[in-house]
């Protein structure tokens, strides 16, 4: 059997962060921080995909699961070499750190989105833990500086809604036109699996229970699961993701510390059988079970968020 190409790739640049979102396994600090990827190493690794044929021209290399990418002290030259191997990338970011991009360094951008936690200090203070003024001034900087250098898209917002941030859609969907960028507002959800599951069997403390009462609009979680069609498969066997290391996980979805997490290296003698390996976990039977997978890859946009305006 000739091997897939993966069309879509998680590659974690840099496994910490610097926010403090309480439903991230990264932002409540449950885990160790992650490291950051050597630049020789990624160049390898980038290198062993290309030659092992499992990625390709079409493929898209997002450079962050579960930390900040713009954390990465050699940022520019992990760009660069996506650049010249013209593969394409995308990026994700709280807008915490500004970097001024180069036209040379867009060539191969495909995607890049800002995560807003809402559109005021309080709710900043409730997620992000970040100056809300200083976040909305980079978030100007970036959008500016990526028309300038003839970035080929539209930069986009992901609005994190929460119970508290509701009334503030309409100001940050404003703000969006204001600055060309793109309004892609959906609920977040306990992004957390271990706090995720720990909620769907009711085994939250009393305190985690009532932040995520508080803060997650819990009905959208309860109401997707019940729309799961029947036959539903996880799409991630059909995504290939590598953390700082270049050990293959499972998925995006299963943190570092749980038993089905890992899948062997990208580098091991033995990686078809690795990657077989990502669709043979215990944890998915729950997973699937549950409706957490398709919770999970099923963000929704509110209808009423068009209605805004
Ligand atoms: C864990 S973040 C890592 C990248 C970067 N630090 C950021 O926040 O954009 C990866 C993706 O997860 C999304 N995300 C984070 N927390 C979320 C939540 N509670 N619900 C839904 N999506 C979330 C972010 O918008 C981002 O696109
Ligand atoms: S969601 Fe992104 S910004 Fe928030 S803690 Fe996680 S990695 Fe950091
Ligand atoms: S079913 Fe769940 S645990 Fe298994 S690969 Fe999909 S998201 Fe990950």
């Amino acid at each position: 059997m000739t091997q897939k190409v993966y069309k879509e790739i998680y590659f974690e640049i840099c496994g910490n962060c610097n926010a403090k979102c309480p439903f991230c396994v990264t932002g409540t600090g449950r885990l160790p921080q992650g490291g950051m990827i050597r630049v020789d190493f990624f160049k390898k690794s980038i290198d062993k995909l290309i030659a092992e044929k499992l990625i390709d021209k079409q493929s898209s290399v997002f450079l962050y699961n579960w930390g900040e990418p713009f954390l990465h002290q050699d940022l520019d030259k992990i760009i660069e070499y996506v650049n010249k191997k013209e593969i394409n990338f995308a990026l994700s970011s709280n807008a915490s750190v500004y970097k001024e991009f180069k036209a040379k360094e867009v060539k191969k951008l495909q995607e890049i989105s800002f995560s807003m936690s809402g559109f005021s200090q309080s709710s900043y203070d409730r997620v992000h833990g970040f100056r809300f003024e200083k976040i909305k001034q980079n978030i100007v900087k970036f959008a500016e500086n990526l028309k300038k250098v003839g970035y080929r898209n539209r930069a986009k917002i992901f609005f994190h809604i929460y119970q508290f941030n509701l009334d503030e859609i309409v100001l940050a969907k404003e703000f969006a036109k204001t600055i060309g960028a793109d309004f892609v507002p959906y609920y977040a959800f306990i992004a957390d699996y271990e706090k995720a599951k720990n909620y769907l069997l009711n085994k939250l403390s009393h305190n985690e229970m009532r932040l995520a009462a508080e803060s997650i609009v819990l009905a959208d979680m309860v109401q997707k699961i019940k729309m799961m069609p029947p036959g539903y498969r996880c799409p991630q066997n059909e995504i290939l993701v590598l953390d700082e290391k270049a050990d293959i996980q499972t998925c995006c979805f299963l943190p570092k510390d749980h038993p089905d997490y890992y899948c062997g290296n990208l580098f091991d003698d033995k990686l078809r059988e690795n990657l077989k390996a990502k669709t043979r976990k215990n944890e998915c039977k729950f997973c699937l079970e549950s409706g957490l997978s398709y919770c999970v890859h099923n963000v929704t946009i509110p209808e009423f968020s068009n209605r805004l305006h």
